[in-house]
């Protein structure tokens, strides 16, 4: 025998009442267990208390209709499915029902008991899966956000750990060899090459800076967001020198919630990565700016341009870049898209409302 299954009927007519429980009795292989309520009040509080299995909702009672309890219960948590019953049948009344997520619509008068018991069974069914697919979302948003702040973190550790040990051995050798060259007037050729090891060490220790910095600007927490994509956008047009990059910045470093800083920053710096690496173009424009309460970043180039979607289909090999900005635009509360054509270029635009009423969580 399979399982009990705990019905409530939410209906004022003790007619329909005595017809579902005959139906249910009726029915075979499952054993149900029927309540009966006679409010919507009454249908409200016992949803919340969660103690059945599926629900059997009267679409008008009074002058009142179910709609707004399914709203109510969905947003106190039920995870039960609603069925609604009607005295007449009206197929605009089972779109909206269906719309506000009602799992079925039963025309009084019109289903047997076969009908009911099948209903009910699917509609346990299909809810059940509906909340899984609602709790793995939730999960993989959760991971892929931990994703990312490991990621910042990881990324932290090793600019430190360059810094430390790499960038002080660096800046210690070319010391000593400088030291040494001082010392060494009478032979030439050995001065030429420790000149040479000199400029190789320097290159080495400025080749280590912009790594740590790249890893982790940590001029983002001393100096602020805008300094940073201004020495960014500096040290991008000194080594690609091909590429002219404009700025338009109309914020104020005070206007930028502080855990946004980092997203909009690796933004900033994968969009225009991405420019020089598949673009062609001769321009990038990066614009972040505060519009009717919303912080907006554009990064565009005047390139060959890409089919956005079929990037993000195509997801085996190709890189993690437009899916990680994509992520970390939306897990801290923001919008992302990306506008492109084949020879028109690339935008790539992310926003954050940051009305009184927007959260911001960090990553
Ligand atoms: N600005 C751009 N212009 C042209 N093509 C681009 C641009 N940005 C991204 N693409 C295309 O989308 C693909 C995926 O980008 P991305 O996820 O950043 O990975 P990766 O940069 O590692 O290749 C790129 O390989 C490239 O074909
Ligand atoms: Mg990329």
């Amino acid at each position: 025998m399979a399982d009990r299954i705990r019905v409530l009927l939410v209906d004022d007519d003790q007619e329909d009442f005595l017809i579902i429980s005959d139906m249910l009795l009726e029915a075979e292989n499952s054993r149900f267990e029927l309540d009966w309520v006679q409010t919507y009040e009454a249908g409200l509080e016992a949803i919340s208390r969660q103690e059945h299995d599926v629900y059997l909702l009267d679409y008008f009672m009074g002058r009142h209709n179910g709609l707004e309890v399914l709203k109510t219960a969905a947003e106190t948590g039920c995870k039960a499915p609603v069925i609604f019953l009607t005295g007449h049948g009206n197929y605009e009344v089972d779109l909206k029902a269906m719309e506000a997520g009602a799992s079925d619509y039963l025309v009084k008068g019109q289903f047997t008991a076969p009908v009911l018991e099948r209903s009910i069974r699917y509609s346990i069914k299909s809810k059940r899966i509906e909340e899984e697919l609602k709790e793995s979302k939730e999960e993989l948003k959760l991971l892929a956000s931990q994703l990312l702040r490991a990621q910042e973190d990881e990324r932290k550790r090793i600019a430190r750990e360059i810094h430390d040990s790499i960038g002080s051995s660096l800046s210690a050798v070319k010391f000593c060899i400088d030291n040494v060259a001082g010392r060494l007037n009478e032979d030439p050729d050995v001065r030429d090459v420790l000149l040479t090891l000199s400029r190789a060490m320097e290159q080495a220790i400025d080749e280590s800076r912009r790594i740590i910095a790249d890893l982790r600007p940590s001029m983002l927490d001393d100096l602020g967001i805008i300094s940073t994509i201004r020495w960014f956008c500096r040290e991008f047009e000194s080594i690609y020198s091909g590429i002219g990059v404009q700025k338009d910045i109309r914020i104020e470093e005070s206007q930028i919630p502080e855990n946004l800083k980092i997203i909009i920053f690796r933004i900033i710096q994968e969009a225009m990565n991405n420019g020089v690496k598949h673009s062609k173009a001769g321009k990038i424009s990066l614009r972040l700016s505060l519009e009717n309460g919303s912080i907006v970043l554009c990064v565009s180039d005047n390139g060959i341009g890409f089919d956005p979607a079929a990037a993000a289909s195509k997801r085996q090999g190709a890189g993690f870049g437009l899916s990680s900005m994509r992520e970390r635009a939306e897990l801290s509360g923001g919008k992302f898209e990306i506008e492109s054509k084949r020879q028109a270029g690339t935008t790539v635009m992310a926003c954050w409302a940051i009305g009184p009423l927007s959260r911001h969580k960090t990553l």
